[in-house]
């Protein structure tokens, strides 16, 4: 058991040295359990320091009445027998997780059951018309609460095949109209505006389903039945990115990333960092796995330069727009974000957020309706309203470990644990680690 390890208030860091293995990707795990939960046969799916989201989808699972059984170690190993799913004894408790309310409403639509799926107070302010919609479409009850959490859900089988333009480029809206293709008859078609990450498709494929993306449309043909399949699921490319911001702005870090997803459509933000001026190698290693594996390096001690980011940028960049902030407000000239108002309904207003947090850390910065422009200041010791929200914890506290801040004070240091538990840990052991 590691020693907790105080994070209040977190300073600057003299150097930022050493090797890390992530917690699991969070998007990969969600969708690694949920198929091999409807698969059939058994696998293994091998995880290291999965977060709280990952908690909530395996208890709604076993709510569904899923053989699921956990053993501990490193890495973690969820034993999983596929199978029928029945109506849970109580709601299922998506906790702060968007992607396993989605995606587990995509999923249960073409079971014979109802359940009803619930989160906390910001899942419970999040759109789910959005997904109801297309899952009514294709024949099951889906009920909201004026658009919101409770999701009330009477599945059928077989579902009707659905042609269905997405609203916004969302992959947890693709993956759940894919999970529920399975259970379709014919040919169910998504276009999406813009390319999101594809590990549905990757995934899906991997375990026996004709599922394919072409350019910015997914086609599955249903129905079909998944092979359960284990995986060891690789290192969370968007945990990744805060090491790679924190690596690049520190003037005295190296840091090497291992076992890292090296999928392309969630390295967005290693072009832009590196169109900042930032020094990141890749090295893909080979795997028998559905996703790319391999090594990130990041050496500090340069500078970096503004960055104008656009509608076009957002989608492969979405979870790591506040660490990209904290880029910005250490960076030559003035950036911009322009194009990101999904940021406002994520698990915060993540526009809101992060302008806070960048004026309290003393960034010349502009909230706009879309995003944000930002600039240098001086560093100043800040306090950083969080609302709970891990992707705005985690930029923050890195801000001050980079020197970005002279110190960052967070309201709510443990909501990391939802995507990455053990991150002071592990900002504590780069701060000592000898190269
Ligand atoms: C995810 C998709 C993204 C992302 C979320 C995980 C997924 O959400 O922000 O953290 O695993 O599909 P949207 O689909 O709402 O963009």
């Amino acid at each position: 058991m590691t020693a907790a390890v105080e994070p209040h208030p977190i300073r600057p860091a003299a150097r930022l040295n050493g090797r890390l293995r992530l917690p699991s990707d969070k998007s990969i795990t969600h969708r690694a359990l949920l198929a091999n939960a409807l698969a059939d046969g058994t696998a293994e799916v091998r995880l290291n320091r999965p977060g709280l989201d990952v908690w909530s989808t395996i208890g709604c699972l076993r709510g569904l009445g899923a053989q699921l059984q956990v053993l501990d170690g490193e890495p973690m190993v969820a034993q999983i027998r596929g199978g029928e799913w029945r109506t849970p004894d109580e709601p299922l408790d998506c906790g702060n997780s968007g992607t396993t309310m989605r995606l587990l409403a995509g999923a249960l639509v073409g079971q014979p059951l109802f359940a009803i799926l619930v989160g906390d107070a910001s899942l419970s302010q999040r759109p789910m018309e959005r997904v109801a919609a297309p899952l009514r479409a294709m024949g099951a009850q889906v009920d909201t609460d004026d658009g919101h959490a409770p999701l009330r859900i009477s599945g059928r089988t077989p579902l009707t095949a659905l042609e269905h333009q997405l609203p916004v480029p969302s992959a947890q809206l693709l993956g759940a109209i894919a999970c529920a293709a399975l259970s379709a008859n014919g040919m169910t078609v998504i276009h999406s505006p813009a390319a999101v990450r594809d590990h549905t498709e990757r995934l899906l494929a991997w375990m026996g389903a004709e599922i394919a993306r072409d350019g910015l449309t997914t086609t599955v043909r249903g129905p079909t039945r998944l092979t359960a399949r284990s995986l060891e699921v690789p290192g969370d490319a968007s945990s990744a990115a805060a090491w790679l911001v924190a690596g690049a702005l520190h003037p005295d870090a190296e840091l090497r990333l291992e076992g890292v997803c090296l999928n392309p459509t969630r390295l967005a933000s290693v072009d832009v960092l590196r169109a900042m001026g930032a020094r990141i190698e890749l090295h893909e290693v080979a795997t028998d796995g559905p996703e790319p594996v391999g090594e990130i390096t990041v050496r500090g001690g340069g500078r970096l330069h503004a960055i104008q980011l656009g509608a076009d940028d957002v989608p492969g960049l979405i979870d790591e727009l506040p660490l990209l902030a904290v880029a910005m407000a250490a960076a030559d000239g003035t950036s911009e974000l322009r194009g990101a108002a999904e940021l406002r309904i994520k698990e915060s207003d993540r526009i809101a957020a992060v302008v806070a947090g960048l004026a309290a850390i003393g960034a010349n910065v502009e909230e706009l309706p879309d995003g944000w422009r930002v600039r240098r200041g001086e560093p100043r010791d800040a306090a950083i309203s969080t609302h709970g929200d891990h992707r705005v914890a985690i930029a923050f506290a890195l801000a001050a470990a980079t020197g970005v801040a002279a110190s960052v004070h967070l309201d709510d240091a443990d909501c990391v644990a939802v995507s990455y538990p053990g991150f002071f840990e592990d900002l504590a052991a780069l701060t000592r680690m000898d190269r």
